[in-house]
């Protein structure tokens, strides 16, 4: 499972099949020879299952049933059949840890069911009759709503219409493992699990002592039970399927207990320490250059980590969260192809899973939107108030917005240098990047040099167990542009060298690769060989192989 790679796919802006402006899963289908032309082996779909869509189907209101939004069964059906004609698996995305509030079971619990109330985490006020936490929803403000007219109210880590489930009942667990099973019959060979460290929420609920709560709910070791329980009830029943969770502000320490094979819980998963490293005193609505050592040090800390105890990491730049990372991390004006080249490089060759973020492979950007009436996510939306609230100006508000808005990564795939990018004859949900005449798949097969590029590392990692398996050890630490490691497996060293900034940076080779003979792997500026120093030019990165 270790040489393949991801290709995520977010089918509201992937490809639109039927002019109503929204991307839709024949849309994806309509494009598996893309996909299949780029060599990825596994499809991650985010949620396209019927929900009123107030956080992009992240507020899952049937999780058995398809949206007619995107399809019907029988599209999904032979998306799956056409992925497997072309070796491809289908990653579904469960987003486990709350419901829609339009979901039956909340909507029954709202009507008095008790057995259904026991689904939703539900608290009386404290004596004084404040909140029964001080605990704050990760879109803002608090995380607890009242419920229906009744004198309770409900736990909602996310929007307040996204109410968390109580796994510690048991039935819950039960609908879980159905709704998982429901999707193995269907052919199905990978989930991405949604915020799933959440879900060992305590018995008691506390109050937070930081006035915000992640420590009172993230990683608690119950989590690593229901994990375990859910593996053995469904995907663990089979060989190969790919499992990846979505840790929320996680450590090395539970990363390697949620996907060290012999605890039975996940495959690998996703942290995302690494792009915080542009948040101002940890708070993302800020807006500072990013600091690169300490990106260094965190994905060096991860692999060397997770290395250690056998834990396994899913390797990513972008998804449908982040702004895009070539807009953040690189220079897609003066430097496009080179930096372009260098995200994909210094991931491809790490320890892990690779995943390839829809629109990556040719180096879409930020759009650069004019004004908040552009935007549609519902986090940038309560940004925006809650930064006004604190007294910023407009402007100064938009200029954040911009750099971390979700919707950087959600405008619809650049196809072509026609209307809508191709992506679409109708209205596109979400305004399509303004450089998409440069920007575009059709562009990029005729001229471009990024997809060959992809193509080349998703190709080299099947051919190359020093890719795929081999351990990791991070080297040049104090460098301030480069960051470095060398991969090793029986015999074979690989030196990855990955330069950040675009004035050249010439570095001594470390004495154990000196006077040795190498080849010149793959790199993104003009090939040589390595002699006792190397000058890296803007956004340069180098891969040379050494046998023993
Ligand atoms: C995850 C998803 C994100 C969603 C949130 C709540 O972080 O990636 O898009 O808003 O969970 O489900």
């Amino acid at each position: 499972m270790h040489e393949k790679v991801v290709y995520q796919i977010y089918p509201k802006s992937f490809n639109d099949s039927d002019g109503n402006g929204i991307g839709d899963l024949r849309g994806v289908i309509e494009k598996i020879p893309y996909l299949t032309k780029l060599g990825v082996e596994m499809l991650w779909l985010n949620p396209f299952f019927i929900s009123p869509q107030n956080d992009n189907g992240y507020d899952v209101a049937h999780y058995t049933e398809i949206d007619p939004l995107f399809g019907t069964m029988a599209d999904f059906e032979e998306l799956v059949a056409k992925a497997k004609e072309n070796d491809m698996g289908i990653m579904l995305d469960m987003v486990l840890n709350h419901t829609s509030t339009e979901h039956e079971w909340f909507q029954k619990a709202l009507a008095g069911d008790k057995k259904y109330q026991d689904y939703y985490i539900l608290r009386e006020a404290k004596e004084d009759g404040s909140l029964p936490t001080n605990w704050v929803s990760k879109f803002g403000g608090p995380s607890w709503a009242k419920f229906g007219d009744t004198d309770k109210y409900y736990l909602h880590l996310f929007d307040v219409t996204q109410a968390d489930l109580d796994w510690r009942n048991p039935e819950v667990r039960e609908e879980m493992f159905k709704i998982v099973n429901f999707w193995l019959d269907k052919g199905v060979t990978g989930f991405r699990f949604d915020v799933i460290n959440l879900i060992g929420k305590d018995e008691v609920l506390l109050d937070a002592e930081d006035g915000v709560g992640k420590a009172r709910y993230t990683d608690r070791p119950i989590a690593h039970d229901f994990l375990h329980e859910l593996n053995q009830r469904t995907f663990g029943r089979f060989e190969d399927i790919m499992t990846v969770g979505e840790m929320s502000s996680t450590t090395v320490e539970n990363g390697v207990k949620y996907s060290n094979p012999e605890n039975e819980e996940l495959s690998m998963i996703f942290s995302f320490h690494h792009l915080k490293v542009d948040y101002k005193n940890g708070e993302k609505w800020t807006k500072i250059d990013y600091d690169f050592m300490e990106l260094k040090r965190i994905l060096d800390e991860w692999q060397a980590g997770m290395s250690q105890g056998n834990g396994w990491n899913a390797l990513f730049w972008n998804n449908h969260d982040q702004p895009r990372a070539i807009s953040r991390f690189g220079d897609p004006v003066n430097h496009f192809e080179a930096s372009a080249k260098l995200h994909a490089q210094t991931i491809h060759l790490l320890r892990g899973t690779p995943y390839i973020y829809q629109g990556e492979e040719i180096g879409m950007t930020n759009p650069n939107y004019l004004d908040i009436q552009d935007f549609v996510d519902v986090e940038t939306k309560n940004a925006y108030q809650e930064l006004k609230e604190k007294g910023l100006q407009h402007e100064e508000i938009m200029d954040i917005i911009r750099e971390k808005s979700r919707d950087n990564s959600r405008t619809p795939m650049q196809w072509s240098n026609e209307l809508n990018a191709g992506f679409t004859t109708g209205e596109p949900w979400l305004e399509v990047a303004d450089n998409f005449h440069q920007i575009n798949v059709e562009e990029e097969l005729a001229n471009g040099t990024v997809m060959d590029y992809y193509k080349r590392l998703i190709a080299l990692r099947k051919e190359m167990k020093v890719i795929s398996e081999g351990s990791y050890r991070g080297i040049l630490m104090e460098h301030p542009s480069v960051y470095a490691y060398v991969r090793e497996y029986e015999g074979q060293q690989l030196l990855v060298l990955n330069h950040f900034y675009a004035d050249p940076a010439t570095i001594v080779v470390p004495e154990e690769f000196k006077n040795r003979s190498s080849k010149f792997l793959i790199g993104n500026g003009e090939e040589r060989e390595l002699g006792s120093s190397i000058t890296l030019e803007a956004y340069e990165t180098v891969a040379y192989l050494f046998e023993k």
